[in-house]
């Protein structure tokens, strides 16, 4: 990889040079109090930015959070963040209230060497996600215009071509962060030649989201153990009945050919957790997945599949997980997550997971995260670096 790295950055010597560092701070926020539910990002990008603290540098962090429209939005604002990363870093973090305004300008000039600012969230500014190259470039002119340098430590944006991952590198002198080189990294051993079996667990809602990194796996992978909602379309796609359950119906027929095309590769739920409405607190049973009452839906893998997949993963020497085997915030249907996640600490495997939303359900189970290879902070990300997608964040530092 032709990457030049924080550490090539760091022997030119960044004493009181400005560096702008893009960070993937997009961290889940309860959505009642609007407090930090997993600070996993924000301790992720530490290490980095702790050296180029240390270094002297004047460091300016620049991120997304949610999906703003383009104009600021308080309820996306990064201000709770920066308090959070201050804490963390163990050093005030002066907040600029725009992203490249007067009080982005005024806190940039004000920084003294060691010292750290966060920029409001750039999706407050249409040009950051703009498809019109001019426009996003002349958001990335203004960003630029706060580094000397720039490094990309934003490993869960990178598959994403806006302004502060794709435009602003061709801008200034640019590396990757720690954290983008360890995903790398790990994940590059996964599309190499991974130690067999390779077993990839899949979850999450929608298959539509999966369909191109099943495509991509199933010629490379031992086993694909599929829960979550999407197994239900799968599911349908054997010709059972599933009931009120996540459904996409035109997916029924892409489902039937994958598994037709599989080799018996692809691992399905035998039993499910059926409840009478999508709630914490709904009655619910366990039932055999030729059993699903028309009038129920399923929120969780039963036990039988949790015995079946871990039996699967017991044997396993390399695993990639990516999305929940069921609604695992509702401690009723949170079994099926739980039961495989403690699997894969237990097999003798290198073991990978993927994403942001199964690295909070790592942590939000209380899971010793040094019981996994690696978490990764990406859940887009790795799915399209495992399809063997470009990505734009990654080739904007190779050139
Ligand atoms: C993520 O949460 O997957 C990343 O932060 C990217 O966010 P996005 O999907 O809104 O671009
Ligand atoms: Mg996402």
């Amino acid at each position: 990889m032709s990457i030049r790295t924080l550490d090539d950055l760091l022997a030119e010597g960044v004493s009181g040079r400005r560096v702008l560092v893009r960070a993937d701070l997009n961290v889940p926020l309860d959505k009642q109090t609007g407090a930090i539910t997993d600070d996993g990002r924000i301790r992720a990008v530490l290490p980095t930015l702790g050296a180029l603290v240390e270094a002297g540098a004047k460091v300016v962090v620049c991120s997304h959070l949610g999906r703003p429209k383009g104009a600021p939005d308080p309820q996306f604002s990064l201000g709770p963040v920066a308090g959070r990363l201050g804490e963390l870093l163990g050093a005030p973090v002066h907040f600029a209230t725009d992203t490249v305004g007067d009080s982005a300008r005024s806190t940039v000039a004000g920084l003294a060497d060691g010292q750290v600012a966060l920029l409001e969230n750039l999706r407050f500014n249409a040009g950051e996600t703009s498809k019109d190259a001019a426009e996003r470039g002349a958001f990335a002119d203004q960003l630029a215009a706060f580094g000397d340098a720039y490094v990309d430590d934003a490993f869960g944006a990178v598959h994403r071509k806006h302004a502060s991952v794709f435009d602003v590198p061709a801008r200034l002198p640019h590396v990757a962060g720690r954290l983008v080189l360890r995903e790398v990294e790990v994940l590059s051993k996964l599309t190499g030649d991974p130690e067999r079996p390779y077993v990839v667990v899949l979850g999450g809602s929608k298959v539509s989201d999966k369909l191109a990194v099943i495509e991509a796996l199933l010629p490379t992978v031992d086993r694909l153990l599929i829960g979550g909602g999407m197994c239900f379309t799968f599911l349908k796609a054997q010709g059972l009945e599933v009931g009120t359950s996540l459904l996409e119906k035109d997916m029924v027929d892409t489902c039937r050919n994958l598994l037709e095309r599989s080799g018996g590769k692809i691992m399905l739920p035998v039993d499910v957790v059926v409840a009478d409405a999508f709630a914490p607190d709904a009655a619910h049973d366990t039932v055999r997945v030729d059993g699903i009452p028309s009038h129920r839906l399923g929120l969780d893998v039963g036990p039988e599949t949790v015995a079946g997949f871990s039996a699967a993963l017991s044997q396993a020497k390399t695993i990639f997980w990516n999305g929940p085997m069921g609604v695992f915030e509702m401690p009723a249907f949170a079994a099926g997550t739980r039961g495989i996640a403690e699997a894969i600490t237990k097999a003798d495997a290198f073991s990978v997971v993927g994403g942001g939303d199964s690295a909070a359900a790592v942590r939000a189970l209380g899971l010793d995260e040094s019981s996994f290879g690696h978490i990764s902070t990406g859940g887009g990300a790795s799915l399209e670096y495992l399809e063997g997608k470009t990505l734009p964040g990654i080739a904007a530092l190779e050139n």
